[in-house]
């Protein structure tokens, strides 16, 4: 176990934000992580702030943090078991997301494809019922095991217990910081289901030329929208959709739409219509703004980005001036969907 103190973050979260960890430490498996607390405990020097780590993209770092960042690094993906219908699979909360759907897919276990692509790691996909192109985790979510900071024990969650919801779970809440995620398990479809509806999915299978539908195709279908609008955090800084799409009653949407006709929104059960924030904070004047190193990306204005040398506290004001036009504008108040820390 190898503790370092000061420890640069810049790598380790997508947004390229330069923060350092007072005490930063990476675990493989659960004893590793109880030496740590351990660790953590015994030590008199540290307030108990603890951040667990994936792959870091999915946090707005807005200083350096006080305290310990821990690294989930558990691997291992083992079949379980499987019955007529599905192969239950359960993966270390270390492993990298695409690379366990592209292994799903060689699998030819189906349920994934969607959401192909999602940077970050597995532990994290729970966090906030990670979900894209129609799809969510909680469809091919079984359980997982999730260690408490407190009591020391290692619980299991079942679809029930995580109370998943539009990028929410009891992880993201009720239970903030408390669990340690260590591993999930999926249960996939051995003939698959295809989801082809959604968005730009046919008509990207129909330039790419698929004459008969594939897990692969989609999941490549997935593959080329994203990178046709999304940024690749290789290259810009960004933590995917900085803001939730936001829900108002069927009745606010109609007024809204006398006003802005074109104004995105889909339905959703009991009078409640969703509303792309991304058109919102467009129509706003927002899109491809850039006041230094931040800015709102030029081709979806849902993603905020640092061109190089951003502070996390300088997207943070940008993202709370953003709240504040669409406010104004529309009356609607964005929830950010990034972790800032
Ligand atoms: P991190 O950023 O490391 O952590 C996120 C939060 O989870 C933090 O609060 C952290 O403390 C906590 N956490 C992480 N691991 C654990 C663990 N093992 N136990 C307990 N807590 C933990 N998301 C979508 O839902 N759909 C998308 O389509 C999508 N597209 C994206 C596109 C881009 C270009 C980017 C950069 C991001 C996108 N995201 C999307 C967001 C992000 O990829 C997901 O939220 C992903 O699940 C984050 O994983 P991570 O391992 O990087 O989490
Ligand atoms: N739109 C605009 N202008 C923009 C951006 C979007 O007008 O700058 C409009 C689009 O034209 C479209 C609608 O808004 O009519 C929705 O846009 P898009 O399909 O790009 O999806 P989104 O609602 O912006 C959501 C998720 C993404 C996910 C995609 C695909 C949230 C917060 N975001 O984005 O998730 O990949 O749908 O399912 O729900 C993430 O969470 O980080 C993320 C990238």
């Amino acid at each position: 176990m190898q503790i370092q103190e000061n420890f640069s973050l810049r790598e380790l979260n997508s947004f390229g934000i330069e923060a350092t960890a007072k005490y930063f430490a990476s675990f493989a498996e659960v004893e590793d992580l109880e030496d740590l607390l351990s660790a953590v405990q015994l030590s008199s020097i540290v307030n108990q702030q603890m951040l667990v780590l994936g792959g870091g993209s999915n946090i707005l770092l807005t200083r350096n943090f006080d305290g310990w960042v821990l690294k989930n690094e558990i691997l291992g993906i083992q079949e379980l078991h499987e019955d007529d219908a599905y192969v239950y699979v359960k993966v270390g909360a270390g492993e990298n997301w695409h690379s366990f759907v592209q292994y799903s897919i060689d699998n030819g276990w189906a349920g994934l494809e969607n959401l192909s692509l999602i940077p970050g790691n597995v532990g994290a996909s729970p966090m906030q019922n990670i979900g894209a192109y129609g799809v969510d985790l909680r469809d091919v979510f079984w359980d997982l095991e999730a260690y408490h900071l407190q009591d020391k024990m290692v619980h299991t969650f079942t679809e029930e217990d995580c109370e998943f919801g539009y990028r929410e779970s009891v992880f993201k809440n009720k239970y903030k910081g408390q669990f340690v995620i260590l591993n999930v398990t999926f249960r996939l479809h051995k003939k698959p289901v295809f989801h082809t509806s959604y968005g730009a999915i046919s008509e990207e299978l129909q330039k790419m030329g698929i004459k008969e539908l594939s897990i692969r195709a989609i999941s490549q279908a997935v593959i080329n929208i994203r990178r046709s609008k999304l940024p690749d955090p290789a290259q810009v800084g960004n933590a995917g959709s900085f803001f939730k799409n936001p829900t108002v009653t069927r009745e606010y949407f109609e007024e809204l739409k006398l006003e802005y006709p074109e104004i995105v929104g889909y339905s959703l059960p009991g009078d409640q219509v969703k509303l792309a924030a991304g058109w919102m904070i467009e129509k706003c004047g927002w899109k491809g703004w850039r006041k230094g190193d931040a800015g709102c990306h030029e081709k979806q204005a849902l993603v905020l980005v640092n061109y190089g040398e951003a502070k996390g506290s300088e997207i943070y004001s940008l993202s709370q001036e953003i709240i504040e036009s669409v406010e104004f504008r529309f009356g609607v108040i964005l929830e950010r969907e990034v972790n800032i820390i």
